[in-house]
């Protein structure tokens, strides 16, 4: 079997994203979907989670959602702590190529070797983030990171959305 090229399969991904996107009703079951699609399709994605921002906490606190992947020790990370909490703090993605050289890295399984954290942000502030570790150095290349970004905005979106609207307050089929 010929193997696909990795553009292909990043589009693929994020084919399949839109597509989920499309058929789920709430963005809980697209964090589902989409640490699922994103574990399954993707080889070196080995831990795929969300940590969301815990409403009106203080200090403010990020709170482990669905994940795909190993247990982790780290179910809530304080925004002074880890790479998580160094992404959310900045509002922007972290990439690291090599965990042990980074002295922020809070270690959930001993096989990672790199991780990229991308927030998450609904109506201009960051509410959670997208963490993925993988077992191989330096999984996460450009195009690695555009697409994680692209999925972490349609997730911001959804949720955007629903603040809007809850599912609960529509009348009929959401
Ligand atoms: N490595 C993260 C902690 C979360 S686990 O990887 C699932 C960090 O340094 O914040």
């Amino acid at each position: 079997m010929a193997t696909i090229p990795k553009t292909d399969k990043l589009n693929e991904v994020r084919n399949d994203a839109d597509r989920l996107n499309s058929k789920v009703h709430t963005a809980d079951e697209f964090m589902e979907g989409i640490t699922a699609l994103l574990n399954e399709q993707m080889l070196k994605y080995n831990w795929v989670g969300f940590y969301m921002l815990e409403p009106k906490a203080n200090p403010p606190v990020l709170v482990l959602g669905h994940y795909r992947g190993a247990m982790t020790p780290h179910t809530r990370i304080p925004l002074n702590q880890g790479i998580c909490g160094a992404a959310a703090s900045s509002g922007k993605t972290v990439v690291v190529d090599d965990v042990k050289k980074d002295s922020r890295y809070l270690a959930c399984s001993l096989e990672t070797k790199s991780e990229i954290v991308v927030p998450v942000f609904v109506n201009g502030a960051v509410a959670g983030e997208l963490d993925i570790d993988s077992h191989f150095p330096a999984a996460f290349g450009t195009e690695d990171r555009a697409l994680i970004e692209y999925i972490a905005q349609l997730v911001g979106k959804r949720l955007e959305k629903e603040q809007a609207s809850p599912p609960s307050s529509r009348t009929g089929k959401s």
